[in-house]
């Protein structure tokens, strides 16, 4: 199958719905119709991406393949809920934490989970970026697997169970790291430098990581070296300049010192 043969709608107009509803277009896949509650995203997104803006759910057209809810993981259930009248077509949700169950009110139903952070106005590659699909019904699976694969060579096919386990992962990696380089700026902008005085730090550790070895063999600094002195220095400092970081030090320097 051709991938200008198959009619996407995407339901959302945020990161997702705009990385992800770009890069299918440009993959050669017809998006039908943007769904938002907002007017003007639904239009601008919409523009882009040579589809039909909608605000109204009712007005949505039934001639989709694959219909793609692309919004906040609190509002899929109810959205799916709404979209009953989709009669035997294959709805989809992008979300690592929910399980596929929230879309239950579709017979057809699966999960095309982008395993990448989005931001606005911030580009991403997608022939870098995993997709994660899961459907109910095998024909589905296939279907998804195919549109991922227009996209990305990394197409994985992750049932709830691991997709749930995986997303706890991807916190740790992303979201967690993210704050910890914040917790970096703030120190050191605390003692006028700038932040990117570490960024050569930050890429390296990144550059580190490799498949044939895990992250704990390129563990170095003074937990996993017991450096105490050095430890004690640090939790005085933070102590007195940074206190609230006090609990997430010792947590962490504890958790290296035992890491295996
Ligand atoms: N961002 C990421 O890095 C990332 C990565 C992978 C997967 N995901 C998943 O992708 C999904 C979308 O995330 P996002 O980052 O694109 O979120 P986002 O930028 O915050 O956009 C959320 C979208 O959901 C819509 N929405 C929220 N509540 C709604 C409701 N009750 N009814 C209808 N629409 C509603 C919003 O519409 P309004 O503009 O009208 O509020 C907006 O279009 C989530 O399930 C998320 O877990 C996100």
């Amino acid at each position: 199958m051709e991938s200008h043969e198959i009619h996407i709608t995407i339901i959302g107009s945020g990161n997702v719905a705009t990385h992800l509803g770009l890069a299918l277009m440009e993959a050669g896949f017809i998006i039908e119709e943007v769904f938002s509650r907002n007017a003007k995203k639904a239009a601008e997104l919409a523009e882009v991406i040579y589809a039909q803006p909608i605000t109204e759910l009712h007005k949505l057209g039934q001639d989709s393949d694959v219909y793609i809810l692309a919004i906040s993981d609190d509002a899929i259930g109810l959205m799916a809920d709404n979209l009953s009248f989709l009669d035997n077509k294959l709805v989809v949700h992008t979300s690592g934490a929910t399980p596929s169950t929230a879309l239950q009110a579709h017979k057809r139903r699966g999960v095309f989970y982008p395993l990448q952070t989005f931001s606005e106005d911030v580009e991403v590659d997608f022939e870098q970026l995993p997709i994660c699909i899961d459907a109910n019904k095998k024909e589905d699976r296939k279907l998804l697997s195919l549109i991922a694969s227009y996209l990305t060579p990394l197409v994985y096919k992750v049932n709830d169970e691991q997709r749930a386990q995986l997303h706890v992962a991807a916190v740790f990696v992303n979201n967690f790291s993210n704050y910890l380089y914040q917790i970096g700026c703030e120190i050191t902008e605390a003692t006028d430098l700038p932040f990117d005085i570490l960024l050569p730090l930050i890429q390296q550790t990144v550059k580190k990581i490799d498949s044939d070895y895990q992250p704990i063999d390129f563990q170095t600094g003074p937990a996993v070296r017991g450096d105490k002195a050095t430890i004690k220095r640090h939790l005085k400092l933070i102590k007195q300049e940074f206190p609230k970081y006090s609990k997430l030090y010792k947590t962490m320097t504890e958790l290296i010192e035992v890491a295996e």
